[in-house]
């Protein structure tokens, strides 16, 4: 899978993607990244990539011309011309539904927003979809883009091990199940002995259970789209029960 990453600070994307997962995934070929700096599509000799919005208010826009100029030269370095996302905070919220989607593709292009935003022309002629990472504010695109890049490239086949990925938080709205590792008793605290039993059965429905308790107490508005997609069963619906789980006062997702 390839990533094209559109940012006017380009050096920002060093550590994460020349370390650990990402670093490895690119040396065995699964992913590869592109990093284009904006600036260098701008044709002043101060390198103008922002201006002051018409209509007045507060903040800097991003111009139209090197940003479009940036997304089309970029597009057209390659056969597949790719999916053109803008980071933003009025974007739709990144979810692990949204990640997976975008991991079956074979190109992405990520936009890094800055400043009060970009021309709203950019938008509505370049960009195919816009995300947000949250509901709080960044002071631009590019932590968000790594977000992005690194939830994706992580599901991209061959770049970890499957097994960790079918029982994880979110790929079924249920939250994790608590782990331990040795020490069997850590100043003090002894890890549940169900874990040490031996007994196949009995630790998936402790986990199970773990599972459904926690993200009854965590995240209830998960739990109501669990439901919602089928994936409980007779005996977590009677366990949620028995915990107090009432669905209507779960709160919608
Ligand atoms: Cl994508 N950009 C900015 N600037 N702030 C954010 C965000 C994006 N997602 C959440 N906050």
């Amino acid at each position: 899978m390839r990533f094209d990453i559109l940012t006017l600070f380009p050096a920002m994307f060093q550590g994460p993607l020349t370390e650990s997962i990402l670093k490895r995934a690119q040396q065995a070929g699964r992913i590869e990244f592109h990093l284009h700096d904006i600036r260098q599509w701008t044709t002043d000799r101060h390198r103008t990539a922002d201006d002051t919005p018409y209509g007045g208010g507060a903040g800097m826009v991003m111009k139209a011309e090197p940003l479009a100029a940036a997304i089309r030269a970029v597009r057209a370095t390659d056969d597949r011309p790719g999916v053109t996302i803008l980071l933003t905070p009025d974007g739709e919220l990144l979810t692990q539904q949204i990640v997976r989607e975008l991991a079956t593709l074979p190109r992405l292009l990520l936009v890094c927003g800055h400043y009060e935003g970009i021309d709203e022309r950019v938008r509505e002629t370049l960009i195919d979809r816009e995300l947000s990472i949250g509901d709080y504010v960044l002071t631009g695109g590019e932590l968000a883009a790594m977000v992005v890049v690194d939830a994706v490239a992580r599901l991209v086949p061959g770049v970890i091990d499957s097994e960790s990925i079918v029982e994880e938080s979110h790929s079924d709205f249920l939250l994790e199940y608590p782990h331990y590792t040795r020490p069997a008793v850590w100043e003090g605290r002894a890890v549940p002995s169900v874990l040490l039993s031996g007994h196949h059965g009995e630790i998936a429905r402790w986990r199970r259970a773990e599972r459904l308790r926690r993200t009854l107490a965590r995240r209830p508005d998960l739990l109501v789209r669990a439901a919602a997609a089928g994936v409980l069963s007779k005996a977590d619906l009677t366990l949620l029960a028995e915990l107090g789980w009432r669905p209507e006062a779960s709160g919608s997702a």
